[in-house]
């Protein structure tokens, strides 16, 4: 028998080369079974989202999401695949308190089964964080744009780079990130003229989320794509089933079928000792309408 040919792996110099060569299909994943499903079907980059804050825990948004959890699933994740580059997002209050903690919570995420962790943001303060992360051996993703560990500060989950000043800022943080050595670039919720003008003029990939199609990239929440989530749905989600409709369909019919007593049926039971011989062991009492009330031991 031919030995099975080994899955190559995609590595971040993989990813930085597709620029230009081919599109890059990204999608977050959250535990094994989601990563095995997201690998098989040939996701590029498997992000587990701190997303799952809202997907997966049922929290309002992001920001309760721990290091701990995040840890808990990229885990489940890693375990999950063969073949993506795996991407661990960095949740609030993990690379906003000093530098060295930073690095540190960075480096947790590669022992955890990552390849890559993402950050959040691109201020003078934060390129210095990815800069020290970098030099800790972490190659990372940046995410500016819509960047919902900031929704307090933004005001709510809005369009960003929609005025020149703001696109000028974006603009500039993109480069920055590309300059300090991230090696892709997510664009969330800016306009598509904005997302095109810097995958143009930027060396590495650019990953959209509402950011039209002219991105290196896309990426999309998997819950979304399923329709596994019934919470608020942004526009720029297309939904490729209805999978949260089918699983209340099928346990709907599960229940169904226990209250009828239609399930199990023979086939999904197990035999063993006859209850004539169950009988002649331990004897029987009748109830008087026939039903077997209590076995005692003769
Ligand atoms: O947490 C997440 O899922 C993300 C992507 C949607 C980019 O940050």
């Amino acid at each position: 028998m031919a030995a099975a040919t080994p899955v190559k792996r995609v590595t971040v110099p993989a990813v930085r080369a597709m620029k230009a060569q081919q599109r890059i299909g990204m999608i977050t994943a959250y535990d094994f079974p989601s990563a095995k499903v997201a690998d098989a079907a040939g996701a590029d980059i498997i992000l587990v989202g701190d997303s799952l804050g809202m997907v997966v825990l049922g929290y309002p948004d992001t920001l309760s999401v721990t290091v701990d959890d995040m840890l808990h699933h990229t885990r489940a994740v890693a375990r999950g695949v063969t073949r993506a580059l795996v991407v661990g997002d960095m949740p609030y209050l993990s690379y906003h308190v000093s530098i060295e903690e930073s690095v540190r919570n960075a480096g947790l995420f590669l022992q955890a089964g990552a390849q890559a962790v993402k950050v959040e943001g691109g201020k003078p303060s934060r390129i210095k964080t990815i800069e020290a992360m970098l030099d800790a051996e972490v190659p990372v993703m940046g995410h500016i744009g819509l960047t919902p560990q900031s929704v307090n500060a933004l005001g709510g989950f809005m369009l960003q780079g929609k005025h020149a000043e703001d696109a000028r800022r974006l603009i500039d943080e993109a480069k920055e990130l590309e300059r300090v050595g991230c090696f892709a670039l997510v664009l969330e919720c800016v306009p598509a003229e904005l997302a095109a003008f810097i995958t143009e003029r930027i060396g590495i990939p650019t990953i959209g989320i509402g950011a039209g199609p002219r991105c290196d990239g896309q990426v999309l929440v998997f819950h979304d794509v399923l329709g596994m989530y019934d919470g608020h749905t942004p526009k720029f989600v297309r939904k490729y089933a209805n999978i949260g409709g089918e699983m209340q369909d099928a346990l709907s019919h599960y229940l169904a079928d226990v209250r009828s007593g239609a399930f199990p049926n023979d086939a999904e039971s197990f035999h063993g000792t006859s209850e004539e011989e169950l009988r002649r062991l331990y004897g029987s009492r009748e109830g008087t309408d026939g039903v077997v009330v209590a076995i005692t031991k003769s």
